[in-house]
């Protein structure tokens, strides 16, 4: 959603800010726009439509260099997308510019008490009362009156404010919504993720909820809202900043697609050799009485498959959730329940606010993140990290397997622990896992195969996907893939299900993509198959069994592994599917419509 993007330092803010603003692309936006500090005044440039637009205006416009500026990118919440909505936003005497990320949902209440007092409001936003307010509470010091502002708003933000008022300052502040500060001894960025910034700086500020800090040319000084100073420490981050660029692909997709082999090896690396080597030794699992797994999307379907480990090895029941329900539906937890949470961002406001919950009701929390000192990290009680590496495109790929990867890794953990399992069980799939990155490079090899498949496909209005148990659940990720980039109604169905309802929509032509990787069902799916097979429908069976394909229409073969481990074989051919169909019809493959990578607002 929302992106930000700050400099303060010796050079030339306006190349970083865009730069950084082009990096944050991929969360998701429809207007972008910049302030900088020039002779006294704010120059503030501002449009609808890409980043390139914005510097395509810049250049225009011949602004002088600054070393100081704010900028951000719009996905649209309150108000349309056109220029008067995009940020940043001014006060009425135009001193104090702001840029916002998140939702201030107490603005209608304050947005009349500033119309009372005087104030003029001219565009839709909620963002516009933060300057305002700002300009009220100033008298002389403009990190009081922002900190004063930051009192009266409820909701979530992550904030820059910069101002002829106090022009060698900027001053920054976060609740419920992203911000790091990176840092070198002469510059300071900030920005909503790593990132946008990495290229800069390995070294960063993580800031905290109910945070503010005082950013000047040669200092930061940090603060909690009520003006009380706070120490905080330097973190290194050590992704390079090549990983978070496209490189020879076309699409980061793509890339990220490929890079599974490696993603997965880095996921395992750090956790599985000979044992397993996870940070939770503090955690007493004989405790626990039930495991919860929470989280949204693509890493929902991940903890969906990793359930039928966690419930044949650790023999405890398992509850799957979406956040967005989860956190409203009176969870049944308590201090015995383990509640897992998965996220690749780390940001999920929904997967933040059930982690929250859990934490109220008592339960002990684990999260498991991809992005390194993300909000979750610091708010469960635990956090795992997939190590898969910056993901940049909206769709998720390798954040996905890896998710599935540590998932599994951390059923295994568990039933050691908990000593309740078959001790060879445990170490043959142990083994299987260190031979995934491998069997992930075969399935990679598919891909002209992959790409011909999609060019048949590419014009349908209706796609299915159908499977049982885990191929049930990797269906539905194969499913969301689709949907998102190639903008085709897509469903997921377990293939048993069929009968009772969807084979209606069924009729000559239709894609079904059947999945049969489990040994007991796999031949039940491709019954299924026969089914609608009989009704029309056109075939494509993702399998590695050895069961009857003679009508099958198209057959892709996996290799052989645990059914625990089978959704990373087998949404690769998927992940490639949906990119070769979005591709074909001409979509912005990274950035699909309407979606945003990190869904920081419920
Ligand atoms: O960052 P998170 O893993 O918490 O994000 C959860 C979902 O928003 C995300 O997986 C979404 O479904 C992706 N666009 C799927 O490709």
């Amino acid at each position: 959603m929302c992106g930000i993007v700050g400099y303060i330092g010796k050079e030339n803010a306006i190349p970083v800010l865009i730069d950084g603003l082009k990096t944050l692309e991929y969360r998701g936006y429809d207007s972008a726009g910049l302030a900088v500090f020039n002779n006294k005044k704010l120059d503030i440039i501002k449009d609808i439509g890409r980043v390139a637009h914005l510097e395509e205006i810049v250049n225009s416009e011949t602004i002088d260099a600054s070393n100081i500026g704010i900028a951000h990118t719009r996905w649209a919440t309150h108000g349309k997308p056109s220029k008067e909505n995009a940020h940043p936003h001014t006060d009425n005497l135009g001193e104090i510019a702001v840029v916002h990320n998140g939702i201030i949902e107490n603005y209608i209440e304050v947005k009349n008490m500033l119309i009372n007092n005087g104030f003029k409001l001219y565009s839709d936003t909620d963002t516009e009362v933060i300057p305002n307010l700002v300009r009220m509470y100033y008298k002389d010091n403009l990190l009081k009156a922002v900190a004063d502002a930051l009192k009266e708003l409820q909701g979530s933000f992550a904030i820059e404010v910069i101002s002829t008022l106090d022009p060698n300052k900027m001053i920054v502040a976060k609740k419920d919504s992203p911000m790091v500060i990176g840092f070198t001894e002469n510059d300071k960025y900030i920005a909503s993720d790593i990132p946008a910034i990495i290229k800069n700086t390995n070294s960063f500020y993580f800031m905290e909820d109910g945070e503010i800090a005082e950013i000047s040319y040669d200092n930061i000084c940090f603060y909690d809202f009520d003006l009380n100073i706070i120490s905080k420490q330097l973190k290194d981050v050590n992704w390079d900043s090549e990983s978070s660029d496209k490189g020879n692909y076309e699409d980061y997709m793509l890339k990220e697609i490929y890079e599974q082999p490696n993603s997965i090896i880095e996921t395992i690396g750090v956790s599985l050799s000979e044992s397993i080597n996870l940070p939770i030794e503090d955690i007493d699992f004989k405790k626990f009485n039930k495991i919860y797994i929470v989280a949204c999307g693509t890493a929902m379907h991940a903890g969906l498959s990793a359930r039928y480990t966690f419930e044949h090895f650790c023999k405890k029941p398992v509850y799957v959730d979406m956040a967005s329900e989860f956190r409203y539906n009176n969870p049944l937890i308590d201090e015995k329940t383990l509640c897992i949470f998965v996220s690749q961002s780390g940001e999920t406001a929904d997967t933040i606010a059930a982690i929250k919950l859990a934490k109220e009701c008592g339960s002990t929390t684990l999260a498991i993140v991809n992005v390194i000192g993300s909000s979750m990290t610091r708010i469960a009680d635990h956090c795992l990290y997939t190590h898969a590496g910056p993901e940049i495109a909206v769709a998720s790929t390798k954040a996905y397997t890896s998710q599935v990867v540590l998932l599994n890794i951390l059923a295994l953990h568990i039933a050691e622990a908990l000593n309740n399992s078959s001790k060879q069980e445990i170490n043959k799939l142990k083994d299987e896992i260190i031979e995934l990155p491998k069997k992930v490079k075969q399935v990679l090899s598919l891909d002209k195969e992959i790409k011909e498949l999609s060019d048949k496909f590419y014009d349908r209005n209706d796609i299915f996907f159908i499977g049982r148990g885990t191929d049930y659940t990797v269906a539905m990720e194969g499913s969301l893939k689709l949907k998102e980039i190639s903008y085709i109604h897509s469903d997921a169905y377990a293939a048993g299900e069929l009968k009772h309802g969807p084979i209606a929509l069924i009729e000559n032509g239709v894609p079904i993509i059947g999945i049969a990787t489990n040994e007991v069902t796999a031949s039940k799916t491709v019954s299924n198959l026969e089914e609608v097979l009989a009704r029309g429908a056109s075939v494509i069976l993702i399998t590695n069994k050895d069961v009857n394909v003679s009508n099958i229409n198209h057959l892709i073969r996996i290799p052989e592994c645990s059914n625990y481990l089978s959704p990373i074989l087998s949404i690769i051919p998927m992940q490639l599917f949906a990119y070769y169909i979005s591709k074909n019809k001409n979509l912005d493959v990274d950035k699909p419509r309407n979606l945003a990578k990190s869904v920081t607002v419920e």
